[in-house]
């Protein structure tokens, strides 16, 4: 059962929170239904106004959830991402350091998610 921390200079304090194992909930659905401050407008991986800066705490392997291809391509466009780490997240499972909340399902690990609460600031 992952541990989803959210850490942003908006909020008084970071939020844990614990996810059910199995649950295919995106980072930002998750927020939501936490009432975590994530920006947020198109909710489905055109705008980028949703960007994270994720950390992976567990001291096991990190494993990188497939980006979707919307994702991408927002990623590319703002050069939070490269080919290479691209590359990396579906070939050898490596996570990149910025997502898209409404894109990214969390697996089961611990992880950090950083956000600026500014549209697009991660
Ligand atoms: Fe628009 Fe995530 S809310 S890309």
């Amino acid at each position: 059962m992952p541990n989803i921390t959210f850490t942003s200079p908006i909020m008084k304090k970071d939020k844990t929170i614990y996810a059910v194992a199995g649950n295919t909930a995106t980072i930002l659905a998750l927020a939501k239904e936490h009432s975590i401050p994530i920006p947020f407008e198109c909710g489905d991986g055109d705008c980028a106004s949703c960007l994270i800066e994720v950390t992976h705490l567990d001291s096991k392997p990190a494993m990188a959830m497939t980006l979707t291809e919307k994702e991408k391509a927002r990623l590319k466009e703002l050069q939070m991402i490269t080919a290479e780490e691209i590359e990396a997240a579906e070939v050898s499972d490596v996570p990149p350091k910025f997502r898209l909340a409404c894109q990214f399902i969390p697996r089961d690990e611990d992880v950090m998610v950083h956000f600026t609460g500014t549209p697009g600031g991660s």
